[in-house]
């Protein structure tokens, strides 16, 4: 746990948590995203809370388990077109107001998830 880190300033492993659920409940309805995504989301809900808590300066939980994390490799398997993008934002943007992360935190951590998401984009329309 990074002191004076997002994860922590945000309440840690609940807020992930909340984050992350209020989120896959979204994209598991989305249409332009179910395509892509298998049907039983609990696996990607899980590796995604181990990804958030490292990203956010909390423990390197997912590093621990799965490695370097390589996200843009690891989503060279699927088409992410900036629609699909776009759709992972809206879903990601509504999760944080349902977990009531608050501003500064809200912002910043969205920030940093679209320059990610920028970064991930690998197929065009
Ligand atoms: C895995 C889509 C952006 C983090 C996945 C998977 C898909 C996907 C389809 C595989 C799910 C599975 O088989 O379980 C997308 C799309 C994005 C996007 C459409 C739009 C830009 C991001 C961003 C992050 C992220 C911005 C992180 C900030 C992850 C993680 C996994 C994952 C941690 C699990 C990787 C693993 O350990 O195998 N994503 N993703 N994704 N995604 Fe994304």
């Amino acid at each position: 746990n990074r002191p004076g880190s997002i994860y922590e300033a945000i309440g840690g492993a609940d807020a992930i948590h909340r984050i992350v659920q209020a989120f896959y409940k979204r994209v598991g309805v989305h249409p332009k995203l179910i395509p892509i995504f298998p049907e039983d989301l609990t696996e990607t809900a899980r590796k995604q809370t181990l990804f958030l808590t490292q990203f956010f300066g909390g423990p390197p939980l997912f590093s621990e388990e799965r490695g370097h994390p390589m996200m843009r490799r690891r989503h060279l398997p699927f088409e992410i077109t900036p629609t699909r993008r776009d759709a992972w934002l809206e879903c990601m943007n509504e999760a944080l107001e349902e977990a009531e992360i608050e501003d500064p935190y809200r912002t910043a951590i969205f920030e940093k998830l679209t320059l990610t998401a920028n970064h991930m984009m690998n197929t065009p329309e």
